[in-house]
């Protein structure tokens, strides 16, 4: 991760310099600290010529403007008094990506308020992220050099309070680009399990169930998935004593605990479609559909990172599914952990049945004040949505409308789209309790009424990240590739409602 460091505001004498521009204030922003004396009037120039006014996201870069910089980059924000901490993670971002193979940035942060500043910094580090442990032939001339960008403000104490909690949310979303980034053969569910073990060290308690403790408990959804892969299943459990560890509750002695928040992922580490397989083309894709797993384990990291005062619990369903003699069959029916029976109708359908288990294990098991899901669930999500907004279901008025407000807050947006009977009815099996597809029509929704199925009455969402979790292009956060579509929008819904 780049590093950050945060400074009183004086004009630099080398190296980069990132310049957020008010709309309208040209010449006055190009007079920072004298900044365009310094230059010999350089940087107003360009601005005029480049018609540059300052909007929100308009980049204007300036080479070697004289003073010993190497570059200017002007990032329009818009109105100052309009600009958000999003608006502010946007301006950091679109900047950054104007660097080229400089080495060191500093940024003229000092008219913005400390959090504005330290969601500057924020947002160019979400956008610096890069997968490169596969690339061997790379020269040291390709590869990006920059290490760190120096914030300089003008109330460094408070911006660094502002800062404070900050890395660690970007830990987090890293932590899910990675994982989703892996290749399948590298990041099997025993692989993904130990990696998650790794995160010991922040404080999260970690219980790791293999093939062995998944058939005792009964979770035939989830085996069935998992039983043509030469690839063991697992199921880890998360868990986060945030809030019970800040009052001393719980420690030692039995006190009454409160229930924890809980969060379940899709973590199907490569879905070849099994029996019912995938074409040919695009299949590679499905090594990303263990992406609600890694944004779990994202927001875990991120809220044990951060020492949220929660008391969050976040459960995964890893296995892969694969076509072999050992895999299920179409018309197969299975006895799910929660004693329902279901029938098989299309392999491809794994991940609701992955979650089907997962989630009755942890409503009985925790008792959570809600659940959240998060999946790559349907192709037909890709289709209602697109690649803009994540879509989701709820049984809960409350619970939709805070989540609706933290993806806003966030940008990582959300819409809420129906449940209901009529719906529900389209999953009745000729021979079993439930058949798990409902035909095309509505085919996000009845997978939802599916796992409704799972969820006994607590409240409870469900995120389908089908069209999130990979983007083919850069937006202003978030590089192409593994976006952690969801670590930010949870963590906003923790920290603007069940902490404290
Ligand atoms: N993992 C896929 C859904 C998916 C598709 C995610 C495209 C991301 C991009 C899921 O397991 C799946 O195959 N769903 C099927 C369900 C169908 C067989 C009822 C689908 O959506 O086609
Ligand atoms: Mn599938
Ligand atoms: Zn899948």
């Amino acid at each position: 991760m780049l590093d950050v460091t945060i400074a009183r505001a004086t004009l630099p004498t080398s190296g980069a310099l990132l310049l957020p521009v008010e709309e309208g204030a040209g010449a006055k922003a190009a007079a920072w600290a004298g900044l365009d004396a310094a230059t010999g009037g350089a940087v107003s120039r360009a601005l005029e010529a480049a018609e540059f006014k300052g909007k929100k996201g308009q980049t204007v870069t300036i080479l070697a403007p004289g003073a010993g910089l190497s570059r200017v980059v002007a990032v329009g924000i818009g109105k100052l008094a309009e600009l958000t901490l999003l608006g502010a993670e946007e301006a950091g971002g679109s900047g950054i990506a104007q660097l080229g193979r400089e080495a060191a940035v500093a940024v003229a942060a000092e008219a913005l308020s400390a959090a504005q500043a330290a969601h500057l910094a924020l947002g160019a580090v979400l956008r610096s992220y890069r997968f490169d442990r596969y690339r061997t032939t790379e020269k040291p001339d390709e590869k990006p050099r920059l290490a760190g960008i120096k914030l300089l403000v003008a109330d460094p104490s408070a911006t660094e309070s502002a800062w404070a909690k900050l890395p660690a949310v970007a830990e987090g979303v890293f932590l899910t680009r990675d994982l989703v980034s892996e290749p399948p053969n590298v990041l099997t569910p025993p692989e993904f399990a130990k990696r998650i073990e790794a995160l010991e060290k922040l404080g999260l308690e970690i219980e790791v169930f293999g093939q062995k403790e998944l058939t005792k408990l009964g979770f035939g959804a989830m085996l069935g998935v998992s039983q043509g892969s030469v690839q063991e299943p697992r199921m880890v459990v998360l868990q986060w004593h945030g809030a019970s560890a800040a009052t001393g509750k719980g420690k030692g002695k039995k006190a009454a605990k409160a229930k924890p928040i809980a969060f379940v992922g899709k973590g199907v580490t490569f879905d070849s479609g099994g029996i019912s397989i995938k074409p040919a083309a695009g299949m590679e894709d499905m090594k990303w559909d263990m992406a609600g797993a890694g944004t779990v384990v994202g927001l875990m990291a991120a809220l044990a990172g951060r020492k949220a005062k929660v008391d969050a619990v976040g459960l995964v369903g890893l296995v892969e599914n694969m076509p072999s003699g050992s895999a299920q069959r179409p018309g197969d029916v299975v006895k799910t952990y929660s004693g329902q029976t279901v029938e098989i109708i299309n392999t491809d359908a794994e991940g609701r049945m992955v979650l089907a288990d997962v989630l009755w294990y942890c409503q009985q098991k925790f008792e959570p004040r809600f659940m959240v899901d998060l999946a790559t669930l349907t192709g037909a999500m890709v289709i209602t949505l697109g690649h803009e907004i994540g879509g989701f279901f709820s049984n809960d008025d409350t619970l939709a409308s805070q989540l609706h407000a933290a993806g806003e807050a966030s940008g990582e947006k959300l819409w809420r789209l129906p449940l209901g009977e009529a719906y529900d009815k389209q999953l009745k099996s000729d021979i079993a309790d439930m058949k798990h597809v409902g035909g095309r029509p509505g085919g996000a929704i009845t997978a939802a009424q599916f796992l409704q199925r799972f969820v006994n009455g607590k409240p409870w969402a469900h995120l389908d990240i089908a069209g999130m979790a990979w983007s083919s292009k850069d937006s202003a956060t978030v590089p192409k590739g593994a976006t952690a579509y969801g670590v930010r929008l949870l963590d906003r819904l923790v920290a603007d409602n069940f902490e404290g």
